[in-house]
């Protein structure tokens, strides 16, 4: 009971208020960007396509919708997700959270991600002016997951302007590396 009287007059106090105010600009993304991530700083903010185009040799074709968001705290790193829905029904689909670092003193990138679908992922590449390619190193799977299993991945991101692209291919047990997802969003934010 204490404790809790003690913590909401310390909210309500200058330094609470400085406190609370700190911690809003570091999670909205407005902490000053890290020396070490500066290459990247232009993936930073909310992405949004509702044109994307799926195609792989074993499936349909398919369109989708997707938001992508990437945002740092200050920290050398830049965390982003990445939410796709169906074109039509609007029904949440792929989903994937994670992080990008920068080796320091280089142009050497990891993202390091995880997928609703039970993936875990490492990927490496590099930054050159606006342009991102990885590809994946490492790489963790569910012992139930869905067949067939995965490979490899490789992305590539780009921004012209206000429009970011994307491009992944995947490599599978049964199908050899073959593109999966082409998509440009729009900058929303
Ligand atoms: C790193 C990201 C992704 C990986 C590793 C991945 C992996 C896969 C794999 C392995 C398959 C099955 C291929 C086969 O049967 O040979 C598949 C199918 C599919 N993927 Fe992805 N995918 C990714 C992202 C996405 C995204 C963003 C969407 C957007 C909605 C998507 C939509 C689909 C659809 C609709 C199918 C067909 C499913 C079916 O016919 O049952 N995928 N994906």
């Amino acid at each position: 009971m204490l404790c809790r009287g003690v913590r909401i007059l310390s909210l309500h106090s200058v330094r609470g208020r400085n406190l609370l105010y700190q911690r809003k600009k570091m999670t909205s993304g407005e902490a000053p960007l890290h020396d070490l991530i500066k290459p990247l700083g232009w993936l930073l903010g909310t992405w949004r396509s509702e044109e994307g185009f799926g195609h792989y040799p074993t499936i349909k074709d398919f369109k989708y919708g997707e938001e992508l968001q990437f945002f740092q705290v200050g920290q050398p790193n830049i965390q982003f997700s990445f939410y796709a829905w169906h074109a039509d029904t609007k029904k949440p689909m792929h989903r994937e959270i994670g992080f990008i670092r920068i080796k320091p003193g280089t142009n050497q990138v990891a993202l390091i991600g995880a997928q609703n679908t039970g993936l875990a992922e490492v990927e490496e590449g590099h930054v050159e002016g606006q342009e991102m390619k990885t590809e994946t190193q490492t790489l963790a799977r569910l012992s139930f997951g869905t067949p067939p299993a995965i490979r490899k991945i490789s992305r590539i991101f780009k921004r012209n302007g206000d429009v970011l692209e994307q491009v992944l291919s995947m490599e599978t047990e049964n199908t050899p590396m073959t593109t999966h997802l082409k998509i440009s969003y729009q900058k929303v934010n």
